[in-house]
């Protein structure tokens, strides 16, 4: 591991659950981005001191094989494995991530089934869950799993409607049994330091890892990333409610103001009775196939998916990993050493 930068025993204390739970030094997770996160960028955040998450949404179990095999080469450090639920590998995914030992598992997509959460915690993960609603975090806690995300609207990606912050005030006074961990628009440390005083145990961030120089993303992305504001990065617009779109945030582009004609298209077709309700919801979920590939590999940013929160603004330029962590570090510091002063 690169050499580590000392933490105050006030941030060491804040977010004490959190790096004891991870097992590294800083408990700064870098959120699982499906095509982003392979084996360069996790192994660069594992080094730094963070925790490095690999993203298996592209991936079936032989891949992922590889993929923890190859991270574990780059780095002697703890990482973890996201998994998304609605995966057709599912169990297969799990099973890899048993045998390759992998300590930590996300679930990330949907509330996970009890068997999924078993079978995990059986072959000795300690699982991850996302918990949009307080309801949903205590249920998640019934159901045995070890730690939680709560990720607000400002995130990259798939998006809930709650913001970060609300989020934050409705669960965290009531979770106490396990650590709970905090994403979604999170670009500087004053931000971090927030939600751990909150009682967060540490926090998740996407968005500025992207532009990490060890991050294999396509140049153009990493540009589309530095050149964005925060209004840049929207959810996906939904046209009408019989069509429901699940919310993507991503850097608008031609790409998402085709998706708006697509659904225009759609809704006239259904209204003239050319196609049924069914065909024009799989023609609109059909859209954005293989687009974040697209972009994120090919560098396609018009007509692919610029998956990004709003902290995109806060991305200036592609800087090391470990440069990113300790700015997020020192930033955190001076804030709490600011307020010990006043
Ligand atoms: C390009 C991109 C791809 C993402 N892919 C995934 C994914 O495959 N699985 C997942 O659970 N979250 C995914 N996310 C969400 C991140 O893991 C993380 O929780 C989120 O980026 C945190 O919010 P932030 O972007 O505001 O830092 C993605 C985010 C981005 C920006």
């Amino acid at each position: 591991m690169t050499e580590k930068l000392k933490v105050s025993t006030d941030l060491q204390k804040l977010w004490q659950r959190g790096c004891d739970f991870l097992g590294v030094p800083y408990a700064i997770m870098g959120g699982a981005m499906t095509w982003v996160s392979e084996r360069s960028l996790v192994s660069a955040i594992s080094n730094a001191g963070g925790f490095g998450v690999l993203a298996s949404g592209s991936m079936n179990p032989d891949l992922l094989r590889a993929e923890i095999q190859g991270t574990k080469e780059l780095t002697k450090q703890p990482f973890g494995v996201n998994l998304i639920t609605l995966s057709p590998h599912l169990m297969g995914l799990i099973d890899v991530c048993i045998e390759e030992k992998i300590k930590h598992v996300v679930l990330a997509g949907g509330l996970p089934s009890g068997e999924s959460i078993q079978r995990l915690k059986d072959g000795g993960c300690k699982v991850i869950c996302f918990a949009p609603a307080l309801v949903l975090a205590k249920k998640l806690v019934r159901m045995g799993v070890d730690a939680l995300v709560l990720e607000g609207m400002e995130a990259g990606g798939h998006i809930g409607p709650v913001t970060t912050s609300v989020l934050a005030q409705e669960i965290l006074p009531h979770i106490r049994e396990i650590p709970v961990f905090i994403a979604g628009g999170i670009g500087r440390g004053e931000a971090m330091l927030s939600y751990l005083e909150m009682g967060a145990a540490g926090c998740q961030l996407g968005t500025r890892f992207v532009c990490a120089t060890e991050c294999v993303a396509h140049p153009k992305f990493k540009t589309a990333f530095i050149r964005s504001s925060a209004r840049d990065a929207m959810p996906s617009v939904q046209l009408d409610v019989r069509f429901p779109v699940i919310p993507v945030r991503a850097i608008v582009n031609e790409a998402s103001k085709e998706f708006a004609r697509t659904q225009q298209c759609v809704v006239e077709r259904f209204s003239r009775g050319e196609i049924t309700q069914q065909e024009g919801q799989l023609e609109i979920e059909h859209f954005w196939a293989g687009a974040l590939r697209r972009a994120a590999i090919d560098g396609d940013i018009e007509f692919g998916s610029v998956m990004a929160g709003q902290s995109v603004g806060m991305v200036t330029k592609e800087q090391p990993t470990i440069e990113i962590i300790q700015e997020l570090i020192a930033q955190a510091e001076t804030a709490l050493e600011g307020r010990l002063i006043a």
